[in-house]
């Protein structure tokens, strides 16, 4: 979902469906404007793409100058149009637009309905306006609206992002944030919200993100900020370090393209932050800036996260477990949170979210944080956090933090973002190997020195892949079912490689450790189903080749994820998309390339909208 908001003196409409437009990476599925203008709200709704709301509203030009828009991820209620936000009250003055989780509106619907108020969606938005007008009803003070909205906001349970407007305050704009993102940027006698910042870079850089628990006014004269008990409260706007020019495809097709294509600048970016280049006697290399008591005596390690995130995590638990002897678990966050294994103190807590958005990690991460609240301080210190958004809602709730430096991503589906988790997780096991002295100093520095050829690798693969897939793309385009495998450290990149598949052609796809297709997967092997394998020479190479060969005796079509010029693999894969041959270790950062381009170039042959697939959401800040 995406909330855009303006307040100024220019026409509203062109301001937020441009912003809307800029938001619509994260993922909708119907949209939506209102405005105030001349003693009304003019709200005006569409299902489906903007353009459907940009074809609506060139009809009814409406001048306002205020006025909230919405790009809505169905969560309760379809993606219709009478689901679709602004929500209104039943007087239709006050319009609001939400993200998030209103957990009790059940509750207070049955309650509002009681007293005369008229509901029209399925969904728990549709409360707020309503409840608004309620508190607003007996009420005379100049400060009413911000007031009633202050009094609605707490009476709603759950996580949410709000933006208000009201014909009856035609200069207000009210914006309110409880664990849910909400911006504010600072114009030139003009103000805007959003619930991420692309929407509204082109306007202006000064940016304040709101906190929980926070509630603001916008007029056009400037912003107040207050908690949720009306207390005012201080803060100054900072400046954001990206530009507008960086959410641009630059000439690439699409955003997921360019993201692809950024991977070796991103991966030199990170080995620039996470190593040291000189490094003297006594000194390490590796240079992540975590305090020890982070690391002290460490037991064991659980990772939480979601989709790619939790793929990045279990490469993770490979390295730390091998490198750094650390007994690791990776669990979706969604499941954690509900049933957590014991709380011990020598435990580690790595919540990895690219987005540093994703509800359910930070819920599992929540839940975690209070259960070790009054315990000692190690408990408390050891939460850290992997995210691309060190200024998100992740990066306010763990003590620790490791930047992963993709730059903003843009295409739903995860790429960049996922190799430079892979980059945060090298640097970490490698830190723990190193001052645990499970790895002797000149294996980790030559690791390092393999690292930095990685860059170099990832261009030659993208320069020699993107024509292979391309090509090979033409004969899967009705292709129904595809199959990937692979084994040990490569076993995640086999799930990965099968999740940017589903994600963006809607291909049934299946990731497995190589060694378990003949424990079911094999009984839908027919010539009807490709399978591909990453092949990587080291502990699990002639392994993975065998198992291959069982698929091919199958009638499968073979496609091999396997190093240049290798004899044997060239005789058993019908197809190849050839990586460098590197450390099995670093293999993962390779292997995934040419599985993105494939799923890439068989969806955008499937003419689908790459960037933002159906029913997907780029951070679903809902659980
Ligand atoms: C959504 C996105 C995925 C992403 C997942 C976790 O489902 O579509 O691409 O991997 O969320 O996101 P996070 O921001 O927590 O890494």
């Amino acid at each position: 979902c995406g909330i855009v908001g303006y307040i100024g003196t220019q026409a509203a409409t062109e301001i937020l469906l441009a912003g809307l437009e800029k938001l619509e990476y994260r993922g909708y599925d119907s949209a939506g404007i209102a405005t105030v203008w001349e003693g009304e709200t003019h709200c005006v709704r569409a299902k489906g793409k903007l353009h459907n709301l940009r074809s609506k509203l060139e009809q009814i030009e409406i001048p306002a100058q205020i006025g909230i828009g919405h790009t809505r991820w169905a969560t309760h209620g379809k993606p219709e149009e009478y689901n679709a936000h602004p929500h209104m009250d039943t007087a239709k003055r006050i319009a609001v637009v939400q993200n998030g989780i209103v957990e009790n509106y059940r509750e207070l619907r049955e309650n509002l309905k009681q007293k005369g108020h008229l509901f029209v969606s399925d969904t728990d938005t549709e409360v707020i306006p309503h409840l608004i007008a309620e508190f607003l009803k007996n009420s005379s003070s100049s400060s009413d609206f911000l007031d009633a909205v202050r009094q609605a906001v707490n009476h709603l349970e759950g996580a949410f992002a709000i933006a208000v407007i009201s014909a009856d305050y035609p200069d207000e704009l009210i914006v309110v944030r409880q664990q849910a993102p909400l911006v504010i940027g600072f114009g030139q006698g003009e103000f805007f919200c959003a619930s991420d910042t692309p929407a509204i870079v082109a306007h202006t850089r000064a940016v304040l993100p709101l906190e929980n628990g926070e509630i603001a006014r916008l007029t056009p004269l400037g912003v107040e900020i207050y908690n949720f008990a009306g207390d005012r409260l201080k803060k100054q706007p900072r400046l954001l370090n990206f530009t507008s020019t960086m959410v641009e495809k630059q000439g690439f097709k699409h955003f997921m393209l360019k993201e692809i294509h950024e991977q070796p600048g991103v991966v030199r970016a990170n080995l620039e932050a996470y190593f040291r280049n000189d490094v003297n006697p006594g000194e390490s290399p590796i240079n992540l800036g975590l305090p020890t008591e982070l690391y002290n005596d460490l037991e064991q390690i659980h990772i939480l996260a979601c989709g790619t995130s939790w793929h990045a995590a279990l490469i993770g638990k490979y390295l730390i477990e091998q490198l750094a002897g650390i007994s690791t678990q990776v669990h979706y966050a969604s499941e954690y949170r509900y049933a957590p294994p014991p709380l011990t103190a020598n435990t580690l807590i790595i919540g990895v979210t690219q987005s540093g958005e994703t509800a359910d990690t930070l819920a599992a991460l929540a839940m975690e944080k209070e259960r070790r609240q009054g315990k000692e301080p190690k408990y408390q210190a050891r939460l850290l956090g992997i995210t691309n958004r060190p200024e998100s809602s992740l990066g306010h709730m763990v003590p620790h933090i490791i930047s992963t430096l993709a730059g903003i991503e843009i295409g739903v589906a995860a790429t960049k973002t996922f190799v430079a988790q892979l980059m945060a997780f090298y640097a970490l096991a490698l830190d723990l190997a190193d001052r645990r002295q499970t790895v002797a100093p000149e294996k980790i520095a030559e690791i390092i020195n393999s690292l930095r050829q990685i860059p170099k690798e990832i261009e030659a693969t993208l320069e020699s892949q993107e024509r292979l897939t391309e090509q090979l793309a033409h004969e899967f385009a009705e292709t129904q079912d595809f199959i990937f495998l692979g084994r040990g450290i490569n076993f995640p990149i086999a799930l990965e490689g099968a999740l940017k598949l589903k994600e963006i052609s809607y291909i049934h796809a299946e990731g497995y450790p190589a060694g378990e297709m003949k424990h079911g997967p094999i009984a839908l092997l027919d010539a009807k189903v490709p399978v591909v394998a990453i092949a990587v020479p080291g502990t699990v190479y002639e392994k993975v080749i065998s198992n291959a060969q069982e698929a091919k005796a199958r009638d499968s079509r073979l496609i091999g994820v396997t190093p240049v010029n290798d004899g044997e693999a060239a005789e058993i894969f019908n197809d190849l998309l050839p990586v460098s041959h590197v450390d099995e270790l670093l293999s993962p950062i390779l292997a995934v390339v040419p599985l993105q381009l494939l799923a890439y170039h068989i969806a955008a042959r499937r003419g689908l909208d790459v960037d933002q697939p159906r029913n997907l959401a780029k951070s679903v800040t809902v659980e």
